[in-house]
């Protein structure tokens, strides 16, 4: 990436990405669509990204070495999660284009810098304290209980959270996620959670697509539903907080903001993710575009594409509890039937990650439930629900 390439990329030019997980898999499938070649910096051996990637280099985010390969064969580079260390995306930032830049994943990967940030833009977040001791527990304000104790970073699925209903619960909270940086979040009354997914181009040109309206399972995504239906303004409201933030960050690339929507209809700013995101997987199978084909739009200086809705759609993830769910114990693991799923629901599209080891909670796939109308996407989630044998 020395000398600063032609835009756009000529096709058979290398993208680079950091990250080797389901996200990365996909981007690279898109970008290979569309011509380009992919190269993976992941230190997993058998990453979901790097089965399907051009070349993979085994290492480290931050290993040097890795890093200056990766600049040397690639145009331009992007990541697939937020916990590389931003040192890197910076290094990689003075050989080429990098999307998004340090300074955004820097943000988004400590949830104290993004409510700030989200704060700064004038946009709310739920009322939050900042807690670095077992002190800032103790006095934290009593409005803020119930609440949710989360580590203000590597958070994901739910995972480094702990719900807490007294400044004592949270002390032992506080011990039991490690000492470490944390927010005390107030639990807010829910009418529902949606995403504002975003691309924003290197000439500030911004793509919104359809809202989502998700919802959570044991603090996992379970479905994604487009469209949202939720009232328009909470649609207009939402989609002008998640481009301001984007536009005040000068980010590039793809952006999902989550948002709640209150009892009372207003909403706030739940978390951001730098990045194509789980709530966006619909958009493969039911937008002209989908992100992660965008991603590789904006890395490679392509115009942006469409990213209207050609149909109602609902996506299901399949966890890898469903590899266990026709089986009594937890060390035999079955393959669930997906013919009979695909053969009594033909608009169903089915996303496997090609992970060789099923565990309960991670994320083997999804399917996206595709119809006219909304109602017969949703009934043929349930059925799909249903058919998987899940929980319904
Ligand atoms: N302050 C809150 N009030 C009510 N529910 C919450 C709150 N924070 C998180 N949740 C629930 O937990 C889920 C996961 O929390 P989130 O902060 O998005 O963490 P993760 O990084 O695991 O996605 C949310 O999508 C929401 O359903
Ligand atoms: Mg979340």
């Amino acid at each position: 990436m020395s000398e600063r390439p032609q835009r756009p990329l000529a096709p058979r030019s290398w993208l680079g990405l950091l990250g080797g997980g389901q996200l990365g898999r996909m981007f690279a499938q898109a970008a290979q669509a569309l011509g380009y070649r992919v190269c993976v910096l992941d230190p997993d051996a058998l990453g979901p990204a790097a089965a399907v990637a051009d070349r993979h280099l085994r290492a480290d985010y931050a290993d040097a070495a890795a890093l200056a390969e990766l600049a040397a064969q690639c145009s331009a580079v992007t990541t697939e999660f937020e916990n590389v260390p931003a040192g890197s995306l910076d290094f990689l930032a003075t050989r080429g284009v990098v999307s998004p830049d340090g300074a955004s994943v820097a943000i988004a990967q400590d949830r104290i810098t993004e409510k700030a940030f989200v704060r700064s833009a004038g946009i709310a977040t739920a009322p939050y304290a900042e807690i670095g001791s077992s002190d800032d527990c103790r006095h934290a304000d009593a409005r803020l209980f119930p609440g949710i104790l989360k580590a203000a970073r590597l958070g994901y699925d739910g995972k480094g959270q702990v719900r807490v209903a007294t400044s004592e619960e949270a002390i032992r909270a506080f011990e039991t996620l490690g000492g470490v940086a944390c927010v005390l979040e107030k639990c807010v009354d829910l009418q529902c959670e949606v995403s504002v997914l975003l691309a924003r181009g290197l000439d500030g040109r911004c793509v919104v697509w359809p809202v989502a309206r998700n919802a959570h399972r044991d603090g996992i995504l379970l479905t994604s539903t487009v469209p949202a239906e939720v009232p328009s303004e909470v649609v207009t409201r939402v989609i002008d907080d998640a481009q301001a933030i984007a536009k005040r960050m000068s980010y590039v690339g793809v952006l999902c903001i989550e948002f709640f929507v209150l009892q009372d209809g207003s909403v706030c700013v739940n978390e951001m993710a730098p990045r194509p995101h789980n709530s966006g997987h619909w958009t493969l199978d039911a937008s002209l575009t989908s992100q992660f084909e965008q991603q590789a739009r904006v890395l490679a200086g392509l115009p942006l594409g469409d990213t209207r809705a050609l149909a109602p759609a609902v996506m299901l993830n399949l966890l890898g509890d469903l590899w266990f769910t026709q089986t009594n114990s937890a060390d035999s693991a079955r393959e669930p039937d997906w013919a009979r799923v695909l053969g009594e629901l033909p608009a169903a599209k089915l996303h496997l990650y090609g992970k060789a080891l099923a565990r309960p909670g991670r994320k083997m796939g999804h399917l996206t439930l595709v119809a006219d109308d909304a109602m017969s996407a949703r009934t043929a989630c349930g059925r799909a629900i249903e058919l998987l044998g899940m929980r319904a």
